[in-house]
Formats: structure tokens, sequence, C-alpha cells
């Protein structure tokens, strides 16, 4: 009998992660990957633009959740998922990232009771803890033990939250094992799979190096900078927002920037009054999100990013691409250690732009499991899990 994975989608950086699964899964004979959308993230180029652009199909099941604060995201993720688990009953519950609706239908799975007793039995090494009849699903955690040490961060708290109740944890870097096993984690749980984003990004690599986007901006093949902003701590503050395109008009001066603008930071630009004159500077050229190929096509083909996203800083590395994180922490400390990442204040940016503009460096090596294969060795530790169910 095939098992059911759901698969769990909510938020545009959970996208890129799930879509090499499930069509890993889809090519295995005995899985049944389901995909489950909470809704959280709803307009058309912040989650549409993306299931077409990673070729996967209309979610199996839409939650339709859509924005709230943490608690009312969280919480009606929960209830709308608890009755999809038990009328579903799921073998595997699959989350990624660190998003609201990741913690959220982890603690339904976690709570839920399937009854009569049914369920999976684990095998190997990383299901040792298993080793019993569950009357729920089997929880699995991708992207697992990323920490920024900075629970202020609504993602931090949900990382650590679902990192305690998964009985899977699949990390993509050793420094991920490691933050794990200081937690007090059964090793057994610990399965090193690699970085799931490159394979989106190998995986259509060819379709990504089709476009180019620059061009149809008039901008030059590494003649222009990538800007992404929407953390709160970012551009929920209106002094800081401001600085922040202050600062980004005078780069632009040097360098022009791209800077597709993310729903929340568009909110807040126009509530306080920045939009307009943003808009006026001529170096600077605002765009709507972009899809996913539209959007690595310009990373592609920048010279530099500034962002506060975590999955472009892994992205920028892969690709040997300067990039300048605007938070003082990073949950990817690898990104720094092995890759192109700074960490900046907001007043350093403008010079540590400057010099990256004038520093030429070369390529270095890209973290380990970096490699575009992560999906087949998690769908090989799914196949362990499952084997004797
Ligand atoms: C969420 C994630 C964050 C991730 C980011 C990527 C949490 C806690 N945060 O933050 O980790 O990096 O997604 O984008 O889960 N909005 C729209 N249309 C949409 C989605 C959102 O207009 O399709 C607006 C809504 O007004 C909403 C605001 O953007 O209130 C913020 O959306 P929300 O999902 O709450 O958080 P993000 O800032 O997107």
């Amino acid at each position: 009998m095939q098992k059911k994975i759901h698969l769990i989608a909510a938020a545009r950086p959970n996208f890129m992660k799930v879509a090499p699964l499930y069509h890993a899964l889809k090519a295995a004979d005995w899985a049944r990957p389901v995909l489950v959308h909470t809704g959280q993230h709803y307009d058309v180029n912040m989650s549409d633009a993306f299931f077409t652009d990673l070729r996967l199909p209309e979610p199996d099941i839409h939650l339709g959740i859509g924005s709230g604060s943490h608690a009312e995201q969280t919480g009606q993720v929960m209830i709308a998922y608890e009755k999809v688990l038990a009328e579903h009953r799921p073998d595997m519950v699959i989350v990624v990232g660190d998003v609201n609706s990741t913690i959220a239908c982890t603690l339904a799975a976690a709570k839920i009771t399937y009854k009569p007793s049914t369920g999976i039995v684990g095998t190997g090494n990383e299901a040792a803890v298993h080793r019993k009849i569950l009357q729920r699903p089997l929880i699995a955690h991708l992207e697992a033990g990323l920490r920024s040490f900075d629970r202020s961060m609504p993602e931090e708290v949900n990382r650590l939250a679902t990192d305690v109740l998964a009985d899977v944890l699949w990390t993509p870097s050793p420094d991920a094992d490691e933050n794990l096993r200081h937690e007090g984690v059964d090793p057994g749980k610990i399965v090193r799979v690699g970085n799931i984003m490159i394979d989106s990004l190998e995986m259509l690599r060819h379709k990504i190096e089709e476009l180019s986007v620059h061009k149809e901006i008039g901008l030059p093949k590494g003649g222009y900078g990538v800007v992404t902003l929407h953390r709160p701590s970012n551009v929920d503050n209106p002094e800081i927002l401001k600085t922040l395109c202050e600062t980004l008009g005078r780069i632009s001066q040097r360098l022009p920037l791209v800077f597709p603008v993310h729903p929340r930071t568009r909110k807040n630009l126009e509530t306080n009054g920045l939009l307009t004159s943003l808009a006026a500077n001529k170096q600077l050229f605002l765009l709507e999100p972009q899809s996913y190929i539209r959007f690595m096509n310009l990373v592609f083909n920048c010279r530099l990013v500034i962002t506060d996203s975590g999955g472009i800083q892994e992205e920028t590395t892969y690709l040997g691409i300067p990039c300048l994180t605007m938070r003082p922490n990073t949950e990817r400390p690898v990104t720094i250690h092995e890759g192109t990442n700074q960490l900046c204040r907001l007043e350093e940016v403008e010079q540590r732009a400057e010099a990256v503009l004038t520093k030429t460096g070369g390529r270095r090596p890209v973290p380990e499991f970096w490699d575009g294969k992560t999906a087949l060795r998690v769908v090989e530790s799914i196949k362990r899990l499952m084997e004797t169910a």
C-alpha cells in the first residue's frame, strides 16, 4: 500500500523546498505525496507564480488561512489542519523551514490520535526512537537545526518548537547537527541531507538562464544589485525604514538597484509616505514580487545582493555572489564561514557595498551536500522509515 505523505507548503520560502521533494516522491511507487497549502501566502505573485515555475500541481488540500497576528495565523492553521489529519490520516507529515504554518502543522500532527490504532513502525538508525506503533503520523522537519539564537525572531521560536516535536530532523549543514546535539536531541533522529533549495535551483537552471530580466529593465549583466527586505526588524519601524530608504538611495547612485517589494514592505512604505520618493529615484527599480525563475535570473546576473531573507543568503553562497545581510545574526552561519555572506548593520551597508564593488574575489567551494541531490537523500531516509510499516 502506498504511504500517504503530507507536504506542508505555506509561504513563499516554502515552495522551493517542497517542490523537489514532491517530484521525487511522485516518482516513487510506494509513496503518495499530498500537497497541503495552508494559504499563509495567497497573492498570485507570492504563491501561484511559484507553483507554476516549480511545476507543482494545484494543492490537493488548501486550508485558505491567510494573514493575521501570529497567534491567529498559527491557531487557525492548527484548527483547520487537525480536521484534515483526522479525516485523511497521513502516514507522515513533512514540514519545511520556519514559518508560522510549520509549527502550526507540527503541533496539530503531534497531538492527533488516530483511532483505532494505526500508523507506522520505524526502522533504521534515525527511527530508533520510533520502534513502536504510533497512533499519529510521523513528523519530519526539513531544514532542521538552524538557529539564530535570537528568540525575538518569530522564525527562531518556530524552529525551536518544531525541532522539539519532530520525529525526524533532516539538516542542511554540520552546524545544524551540532545545534541539535547541544539541545540534547537523540542523534538517531538527525539525518544530514543537504540543502533542498539547491535542488530547485538546479532543476530549473536552464529555465533561469534562458531569461534576461535585467534587459527588460534596461540594465547590463553584472551592472546592478538586487535588494529584498521584509523582516519586521527592518521594515516595521518607520525611522529604520526611512533610514534604510535613504541608504538604498545613496547606494543606487553607485550601483543601480532592483528591488522586488514584499507586500509587508510595500504596505509600510505606503503608510509612512516613503514609496513615492523611492519610486522617483531613476536608479532604483521597484518591482512587484517576482516569480522564482524571474527572481533567480535577476540574482544570477547581478553584482551584489542586499537582503534580510534566509534563503537568499544560501542561494548567493551557492552562486558565488556577494551578499550583504541586513541582520544582526543569521541561522545560516555556513554562508559566512564557507560562502559569500556578510552580516551588516544599517549604518555599515553603504561602506560594505563599496568594498564589495572594488574587490575581485575568487570562488569558494560550496558547502557539502549542496549538490541538487537532497530530495533523493530525503526519499531514501523516508523509505528506510517506512520499510517495516
Ligand atoms: C513570512 C514568514 C517569514 C518569511 C516570509 C517570506 C512567519 C512568521 N514569517 O513573513 O519567515 O521569511 O514569510 O515572505 O511565518 N501579505 C500579502 N499577500 C501575501 C502574503 C502576505 O499581502 O500573499 C501581507 C499581509 O498583509 C500580511 C503581511 O504581508 O499581513 C505579512 O505576511 P505574513 O505571512 O504574516 O508574514 P511575512 O512577513 O510574509
